[in-house]
């Protein structure tokens, strides 16, 4: 089915909750519908929780800013930021990004800003114009949110670091098209969660027509 000019979809699983995920369950209805009228299309899931990613600890940091300052990577170095080039190149060559996440603390997972700290890189993902602003390296393409939390946010809400900041990290990369998806008011018992979830299931089947 791959070939070079099949649309790839990447699913990017942001909670560990599994099958009790809210996000990831109206996500895949989202993902389902998009596949039942784009059969050709390649769907590919990351799960931040389980996926094989490098871990941005201190020599990562270094290596990140070491080009920045004049110094040389060590060898170690440079092995761990070609892994994080992979990271970067295997986002990149999927033309559509779903990305699906729970507030945790008002923002995201910590895996999931993991995942973002791997991919926001200087000459990989982010750049400088002549007048020494940054502009972001990657190619525009469709991203769509599905995120939950507990407790309803007013659009706008200072205390809101979920959704504003994902739209910024990912305009600061190029990526502009963010639509999303907000399900609140999750924490309820069993009977009036499925009722929710069904409703943003419903919802999520609707926005991927236009994906
Ligand atoms: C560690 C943790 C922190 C949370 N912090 C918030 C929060 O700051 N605001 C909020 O409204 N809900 C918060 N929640 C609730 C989750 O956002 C909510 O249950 C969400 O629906 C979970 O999504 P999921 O089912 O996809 O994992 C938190 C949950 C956990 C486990």
């Amino acid at each position: 089915m791959t070939s070079a000019d099949t649309p790839r979809v990447l699913h990017v699983v942001g909670s560990p909750r599994g099958e009790a995920s809210v996000s990831t369950r109206v996500a895949r209805a989202f993902l389902d519908a998009y596949a039942q009228t784009r059969p050709g299309h390649e769907v590919t899931t990351l799960d931040v929780w389980t996926a094989d990613l490098p871990r941005f600890d201190g020599d990562l940091a270094i290596a990140k800013l070491a080009p920045l300052v004049g110094e040389t990577r060590t060898p170690q170095q440079e092995a761990g930021w070609a892994r994080v080039e992979r990271v970067v190149a295997d986002f990149a060559r999927h033309d559509k990004i779903v990305i699906s996440a729970p507030m945790w603390n008002f923002g995201l997972p910590w895996e999931l800003k993991h995942y973002i700290d791997l991919l926001v890189q200087p000459g990989l993902s982010f750049g400088m114009n002549e007048a020494l602003e940054h502009v972001g390296l990657l190619a525009d393409r469709p991203v769509q949110l599905v995120l939950t939390r507990s407790s309803p946010l007013p659009e706008g809400s200072p205390e809101d670091f979920q959704l504003p900041y994902l739209r910024h990290i990912l305009g600061f990369i190029g990526l502009h098209d963010v639509r999303s998806l907000v399900v609140e008011g999750t924490t309820l018992r069993p009977a009036a969660r499925e009722e929710l979830v069904a409703k943003h299931c419903d919802r999520a089947r609707a926005a991927a027509a236009d994906f």
